[in-house]
């Protein structure tokens, strides 16, 4: 008798996967031959057969309107990680410029946004196959943090959208979608350089970030992509958490 063994394939589309975070997420899932990845982003650094990459500057409302959501139907289970993001230039209120303003939140937030809502029109409802949405938030949205005002309210608001949408799947009774945004704690990516970067006059925080680098206590980003491939290997394991952070979840070091 001849035995055919399907395997359950997952398709993610992930934000930002050339550096920091999104890349180890990207790394970490394609060596399970059960995941193919989409990357999103201006610049790509992997090149591997089930990477597949699309270019666009998602600080760019209409740049972010071009892309698009297909899985065919050997996908049992389709992802959107929105990572991508930046902290944009460490300065006061006051001291902004209009052109950072506008592109951190149209990165950090209406992307997110745009990106969740094309997701979700493309699948949804429609779609009885499991779906995961999973921002990668910070806990400046929770706590405000000096000279990072429009990092911080753009992380707030992507808590709250993502809480938001969690109650319009309950109100629906779609329990094969999920939701998650995420805080990873502090890792060390370059946006940890940027931060490191900036002056003690703009920024006076900048001796603890400096501190904790020193001291070798930025998480790895190994850490962060495990952590992130058990949720999505079984949402189910969160619980009710909509917005959670990631020290929180499974496995510490
Ligand atoms: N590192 C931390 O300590 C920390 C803590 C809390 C939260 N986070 C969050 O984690 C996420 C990833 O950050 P990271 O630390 O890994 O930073 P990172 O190394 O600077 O990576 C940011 C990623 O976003 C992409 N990106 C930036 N601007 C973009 C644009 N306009 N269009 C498309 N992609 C863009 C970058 O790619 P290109 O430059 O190639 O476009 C890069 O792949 C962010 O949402 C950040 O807020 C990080």
């Amino acid at each position: 008798m001849l035995w055919k063994f399907e395997i359950m394939r997952t398709k993610v589309f992930i934000t930002g996967t050339s550096s920091g975070i999104g890349l180890a997420i990207a790394e970490k899932l394609l060596l399970t031959d059960a995941y193919e990845v989409v990357g999103i982003g201006r610049r790509h650094t992997i090149n591997h057969p089930r990477y597949i990459p699309v270019t666009a500057d998602l600080s760019d409302f209409e740049a972010t309107k071009t892309i698009l959501f297909e899985a065919d139907s050997s996908f049992s289970k389709i992802v959107l990680i929105n990572n991508a993001g930046r902290i944009g230039a460490i300065q006061r209120v006051g001291s902004l410029s209009d052109d950072d303003i506008d592109d951190s939140i149209q990165l950090n937030l209406t992307a997110v946004i745009q990106l969740t809502n094309y997701f979700l029109s493309a699948f949804g409802r429609k779609d009885d196959r499991q779906q995961i949405i999973l921002n990668i938030s910070s806990g400046a949205g929770k706590n405000p943090i000096d000279a990072w005002s429009v990092y911080c309210a753009t992380k707030a608001g992507l808590d709250m959208f993502t809480r938001c949408v969690r109650e319009e799947l309950n109100v629906l009774n779609q329990h094969q979608i999920y939701a998650f945004s995420v805080a990873p704690g502090v890792v060390d990516t370059p946006m940890q350089q940027h931060i490191r970067a900036s002056t003690e006059e703009n920024f006076s925080r900048l001796e603890y970030f400096q501190n904790l680098h020193r001291e070798g206590q930025l998480l790895s980003t190994d850490l962060i992509s495990h952590k992130v491939h058990l949720i999505l290997e079984d949402p189910k394991q969160v619980g009710e958490e909509v917005v959670f952070s990631l020290k929180d979840f499974g496995i510490k070091k």
